[in-house]
């Protein structure tokens, strides 16, 4: 079943599908430490979140030119438009790019060059949230939000993400609030693989609208407790959660607890190339592997859209 949905954890350079990663090498002269698309893709067995950090940064160094990011999105929207994404909020890791180089305004340029008629092209709408890279500190975080500033109309929100173990929110507090008062929507990493209390963090000390993965929270029933009252929403990365050995299979995921205890909870893909899918193959595999239904599958996609930052009257559209 394919419901409409939105999706709100997509790291827009987890979705360079190898074939795409050798294309633009070959056209922008970079070598890559792989001798080909099967020996790249038989590189995708994660032990932790920091082993596909690596191959992650690797993989987008063959993005130089405005057009490069163009093509990547294009690539995205077209498999995730296949599998009834009907609008989506792309995360996107700007200081990824400027410290190798790349500027801010050539990825900015480059994503809109797509994104400005995905709803055209794909029946697709979208929107960027720059994400600042936790294990470089807040006070490059606080430089790069100055940048972003400048360009304050190309993005909805912001995010933090990357390895988050010894990078706890509350060191973000002050990068986050200036960003809430230039009118940002937040969201941050909490609990993917750090603890329950870098959740409270997020809430606590940054003020989230949404976490993103979250589902550490199921170690701290007053944190559930917190999510459910507060009616905070987590966007769930399930086949993510596996391939970082999060969870030891699916089958083990927290995602049923989470719905039982109340908590608002969207499915989504977070790296789809890495990962084993899309957001549909996230919704297949938890209806094989979780036992969810259909109206609960449509539920998690009407709790997609009520989470996203869309207007309340183009959320009407999706419902
Ligand atoms: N976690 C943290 N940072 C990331 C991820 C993730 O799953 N994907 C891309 N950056
Ligand atoms: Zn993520």
């Amino acid at each position: 079943m394919t419901v409409p949905k939105t999706e709100l954890h997509i790291h827009i350079e987890g979705a360079l599908e190898p074939e795409l990663t050798f294309a633009r090498a070959e056209r922008n002269g970079v070598t890559l430490p792989y001798a080909g698309v099967e020996e790249l893709r038989g590189r995708y067995e994660f032990s932790d979140l920091q082993s596909f950090l690596d191959l992650y940064y690797t993989g987008m160094n063959v993005l130089h030119r405005a057009e490069d990011f163009t093509a990547l999105a294009d690539s995205y929207l077209t498999r995730a438009a296949a599998q009834g994404v009907r609008h989506a909020e792309i995360f996107f890791d700007p200081q990824a790019h400027t410290t190798r180089g790349v500027a801010l305004e050539t990825v900015l340029d480059g994503l809109e060059a797509s994104l400005s008629t995905s709803e055209e092209r794909f029946g697709v709408s979208t929107a960027l949230i720059a994400c600042f890279l936790r294990d470089r500190g807040s006070a490059e975080a606080s430089r790069m939000l100055d940048e972003l500033l400048e360009h304050r109309q190309r993005i909805i929100g912001i995010g933090l993400d990357s390895a988050e173990l010894g990078h706890p929110p509350g060191d973000f507090a002050e990068v986050f609030s200036r960003a809430r008062r230039a009118g940002l929507r937040l969201v941050a990493h909490a609990g993917e693989e750090g603890p329950a209390d870098y959740v409270w963090q997020a809430l606590d000390v940054l003020g989230v609208d949404r976490v993103d993965h979250g589902v550490r929270a199921v170690d701290d029933p007053e944190l559930v407790k917190r999510l459910a009252r507060d009616r905070v929403p987590l966007t769930v990365c399930p086949l993510s959660n596996v391939r970082l050995r999060g969870v030891d299979d699916l089958g083990q995921h927290p995602l049923p607890r989470l719905v039982d205890a109340g908590v608002v909870t969207t499915i989504n893909s977070d790296d789809p190339s890495y990962f084993g899918g899309y957001a549909g193959d996230n919704f297949r595999a938890i209806e094989r592997e979780l036992g969810f239904g259909a109206e609960a599958l449509r539920e998690f996609a009407r709790n997609s859209v009520a989470a996203s930052f869309l207007a309340p009257e183009r959320r009407e559209r999706l419902l």
